[in-house]
């Protein structure tokens, strides 16, 4: 499996891979503050839920040795606070940034002092771990749950990029893939472009290219098409945020495709961890969707395509109800039909 950096702590700093310029090039900017970070996350420097909460995670620890070095603030709690709060304010859908936030801030008055740099910098490494073992889990199980035929071939169609681009590593959606790759005889690979910020045709067709898996892009409004005629085993998607009951936010288009996998009987998977399930928000109609600027429609690659004027909207998420879920696939577990009382289960043991 290709191996790049999405988010790691180097030499006292933050190392992102710079995902605005992929697939063209791979260059990794490097952070000194969390106001720096949270700029990087509103820019979409690193982008997908996951990666946003090790990114937020980093960044409070490197605020932490900026702020040490100007000598220990006589609160670190009021010391970080104005950098947490832009980390909190870069990007609103995903909730593994205020759950990472969350996890950082119960560490404040835990320690010493002068230890909470290096504690912060402890916490923000294990979320990374987890984050990556939780990825391989949801592989694991998910790629159990795929329907085997009798050919033992699969065939796939996701949305946006839930890879290791948008985690830790391995990635929620493409880990199901990776995993899957490893069951199934042949696995082909059906990835939306994902307008209008093209992570599909970006991000997604370049890291599974990288590991040498079958991959076809086409354009979001290809897929009813394609699920009629060419046949698709199951839809695999990750998300931003999912509701106590189950409605699950994700990219722009994943709706309108649960919609057509209905349609069509074809099995719709949500795949995340349990840092992406917000049990403080009861059903998908108290998730915040980010709207995101008008230009991204009108323009593609710093050039207008669209008619001066012409009004914009530009959601950058929209909500699966659970309904039209079949299975939320966790490292604790698969949740078909996912219900509140089911998800509640999933933190309970
Ligand atoms: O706007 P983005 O690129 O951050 O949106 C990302 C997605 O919608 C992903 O599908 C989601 O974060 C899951 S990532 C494992």
């Amino acid at each position: 499996m290709s191996v790049f950096d999405v988010v790691v702590w180097r030499a006292g700093k933050v190392r992102m891979l710079d995902q605005r310029a992929l697939p063209l090039q791979e260059i990794y900017p490097e952070y000194t503050s969390a106001q720096e970070v949270a700029e990087a996350i509103r820019a979409m420097v690193v982008r997908g839920a996951p990666a946003i909460g090790c990114a937020a995670a980093f960044a409070v620890a490197v605020e932490a040795f900026r702020l040490a070095g100007q000598g220990t603030p006589a609160s670190w709690a009021e010391a970080l606070a104005p950098g947490m709060a832009a980390l909190r304010a870069s990007r609103p859908t995903a909730v593994n940034l205020v759950w990472a936030l969350q996890r950082m801030a119960a560490l404040l008055g835990t320690v010493e002092p002068d230890r909470l740099p290096e504690r912060l910098l402890c916490e923000a490494e294990a979320i990374r771990q987890e984050d990556i073992e939780s990825c391989r889990e949801m592989g694991r199980l998910g790629a159990a749950y795929l329907p085997m035929k009798d050919d033992r071939s699969l065939t796939l169609l996701t949305h946006c990029n839930a890879g290791a681009l948008a985690t830790a590593g391995y990635g929620t959606a493409l880990g199901v893939i990776r995993a899957a790759c490893e069951r199934f005889a042949q696995v082909r690979v059906y990835a939306s472009e994902t307008r209008p910020y093209l992570q599909g045709a970006r991000l997604t067709a370049w890291e599974l290219l990288r590991d040498g898996i079958d991959t076809t892009l086409i354009t979001d409004g290809m897929a009813g098409h394609l699920m009629k005629t060419r046949g698709v085993d199951a839809v695999v998607v990750g998300a931003d945020r999912v509701a106590a009951n189950g409605d699950a936010a994700n990219k722009i288009g994943t709706y309108s495709l649960s919609v057509l996998a209905a349609r069509h009987r074809i099995p719709f998977l949500v795949v995340c961890p349990l840092s992406t399930i917000d049990r403080a928000t009861p059903s998908g109609e108290g998730i915040p969707i980010e709207e995101r600027a008008a230009d991204e429609v009108t323009h593609c690659n710093g050039q207008r395509t669209a008619a001066l004027g012409v009004k914009v909207f530009n959601p950058a998420f929209d909500v699966t109800p659970a309904e039209l879920i079949t299975a939320l696939v966790t490292e604790k577990g698969v949740v078909e039909a996912p219900d509140t009382a089911k998800i509640a289960r999933l933190f309970a043991g």
